[in-house]
């Protein structure tokens, strides 16, 4: 009831498979009266002013990552000024798959910062590697991620999804994590954010399914779904279960 279920596309579809399912959930989500869930879709920068052009009321849009700067000498940069221009609410920063590619606190600062002053609400992801849960360093390593991607901001909305690093269907680690075990950082993660801040979510990544999105919706907000956002039937049904 009232969880907010972002998918994260990654970039596992092609472009007409984007648009594709885009349409179709769109579709599914203008005729179910009763969804309290509120949806966002995160797809690939090349088709996502196509998919501004369809979504309606029930379906937000997102984006994966954005510059921090609005225009200028970027060469493969995307402004957050042209995100808001095709109505883009939400950006997905710091995913420990661009943290590992080099974005560092200072980087994922300053984009927050930028999506901020330009309206638009970012997903702020967080998450231990396993080897810092294996040395017991997980709240150490969140309340630093939390701390510094949260540095010299104005009150305003933003997202923190929990997705330990190890516990995302792609990690290659096999492990899950139970959501029990997931609910215990929540309130470390609230005790790291700035007093000044006051309007945010928390919601969970990694792994989640129509079949384990409840369990983990007891103690968060919502999920943010890579695998199984990729295919309409499974979706609708983690959309429904959440
Ligand atoms: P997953 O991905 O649902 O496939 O584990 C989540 C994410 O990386 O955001």
């Amino acid at each position: 009831m009232n969880k907010i279920v972002i998918a994260n596309w990654k970039m596992q579809l092609g472009v007409d498979e984007s648009i594709n399912l885009a349409k179709e959930i769109n579709q599914w989500a203008e005729k179910e009266e009763s969804l309290d869930n509120k949806i966002a879709i995160c797809p690939s920068f090349l088709v996502i002013h196509d998919l501004s052009k369809f979504l309606g009321d029930k379906v937000a849009l997102g984006a994966q990552d954005v510059f921090y700067e609005k225009e200028g000498a970027f060469t493969g940069e995307v402004s957050p000024k042209d995100l808001t221009e095709i109505a883009c609410k939400y950006v997905i920063l710091g995913h420990s798959e661009r943290r590992a590619m080099g974005e560092t606190y200072d980087i994922i600062n300053k984009k927050v910062s930028a999506v901020m002053e330009m309206g638009m609400t970012p997903i702020i992801c967080v998450g231990e590697q396993l080897e810092d849960r294996d040395a017991g360093n997980t709240d150490k390593v969140l309340q630093d991620q939390v701390m510094q991607a949260l540095k010299d901001l104005p009150n305003q909305e933003f997202i923190i999804a929990y997705e330990p690093v190890w516990a995302i269907s792609t990690s290659g680690s096999g492990q899950t994590i139970t959501p029990e075990i997931a609910a215990e950082e929540v309130d470390k993660i609230k005790s790291s954010i700035p007093d000044n801040l006051d309007n945010y979510k928390i919601i969970y990544g990694g792994s989640v399914n129509g079949g384990t999105v409840a369990d983990f919706t007891k103690y968060f907000e919502g999920a943010l779904v890579g695998g199984a956002s990729l295919k309409l039937d499974k979706f609708i049904e983690l959309i429904k279960n959440a």
